[in-house]
């Protein structure tokens, strides 16, 4: 299995994550720089928050958008009519390219999600021709703070949903280095880590909580599956964690930062 992604469908996907991943695409390329022509690939596109910033840029000839889940690459294709883009379904790790195509190669919040790594950021320099920039980012696991308290006071209310869609422990590649690391082992030149930072702004709680509970996923699936009382308890204490002491329910923004890494490709 060459992902540890678990889809939710498009929709949900928007709610939980898209609306996060559309505001780090901008300063993501910032950092990465965009060519002044050519062709260009998102690997890993999911509904297209990449894709779409890349495609502001109108000296792109081409654009490429592969994600391994159908349903995000139908969602993708019925969001755009640029003729420049196009999407197709199928794996990072085994992209469906010819060697020294691209201009610029980009992955945003995927490869903490692949099996290995090493293989598709490989792939990602075997698409680009010399001197062309390849760039990824992945969130940072300290830097999610809405996450992790909406996860903390889960597991702290009901423990039994560990390993019930709250994640378990750190994913690979979000501490500072990682990600870098794996660039210079594929055989990137140049490579400069940053941080990038958002706010996930919520407008009250119920836009806090409900896209987590939301959708087919694990964790929605075991909130379901309460008794009514625990479901009600959970959410009193969510709310409770998410007003932090406040009496009025409203807007929060927590400021999250993702790593973020360019290199060269001078093969
Ligand atoms: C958190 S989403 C990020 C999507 C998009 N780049 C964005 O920023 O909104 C992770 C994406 O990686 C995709 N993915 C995970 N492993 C993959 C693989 N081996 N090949 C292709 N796509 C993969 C998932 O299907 C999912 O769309």
């Amino acid at each position: 299995m060459p992902s540890n992604f678990v889809a939710k469908g498009a929709q949900a996907y928007e709610a939980s994550m898209g609306r996060w991943s559309q505001r780090l695409a901008a300063p993501f390329l910032s950092f990465s720089g965009v060519p002044p022509r050519g062709r260009v690939l998102d690997a890993g596109c999911g509904t297209g928050s990449l894709t779409l910033a890349l495609a502001a840029h109108p000296q792109l000839e081409a654009i490429e958008a592969l994600d391994f889940e159908q349903s995000f690459v139908e969602a993708l294709r019925s969001r755009t009519t640029d003729a420049r883009i196009r999407v197709r379904q199928g794996d990072v790790c085994a992209l469906p390219y010819e060697d020294r195509m691209f201009d610029g190669a980009y992955s945003l919040l995927v490869l903490h999600f692949v099996s290995d790594a090493d293989r598709a950021v490989r792939e990602m320099r075997r698409v680009l021709r010399p001197g062309a920039i390849g760039a990824a980012a992945v969130w940072s696991h300290d830097g999610m703070p809405s996450w992790r308290l909406f996860w903390k006071t889960v597991l702290a209310l009901e423990p039994e949903a560990a390993g019930n869609g709250v994640p378990s422990g750190r994913r690979p590649l979000t501490a500072a280095g990682e990600l870098r690391e794996v660039f210079e082992r594929v055989g990137f030149t140049g490579v400069t880590e940053t941080m990038l930072t958002i706010t996930m702004d919520y407008a009250n709680f119920d836009d806090f909580w409900r896209p987590k509970v939301y959708g087919q996923g694990t964790f929605a699936a075991f909130f379901d599956a309460l008794p009514q009382a625990r479901r009600d308890r959970l959410c009193g204490g969510l709310r409770a964690a998410y007003l932090s002491g406040s009496q009025d329910d409203g807007p929060r923004g927590f400021a999250s930062l993702a790593w973020a890494v360019r290199g060269t490709n001078d093969a």
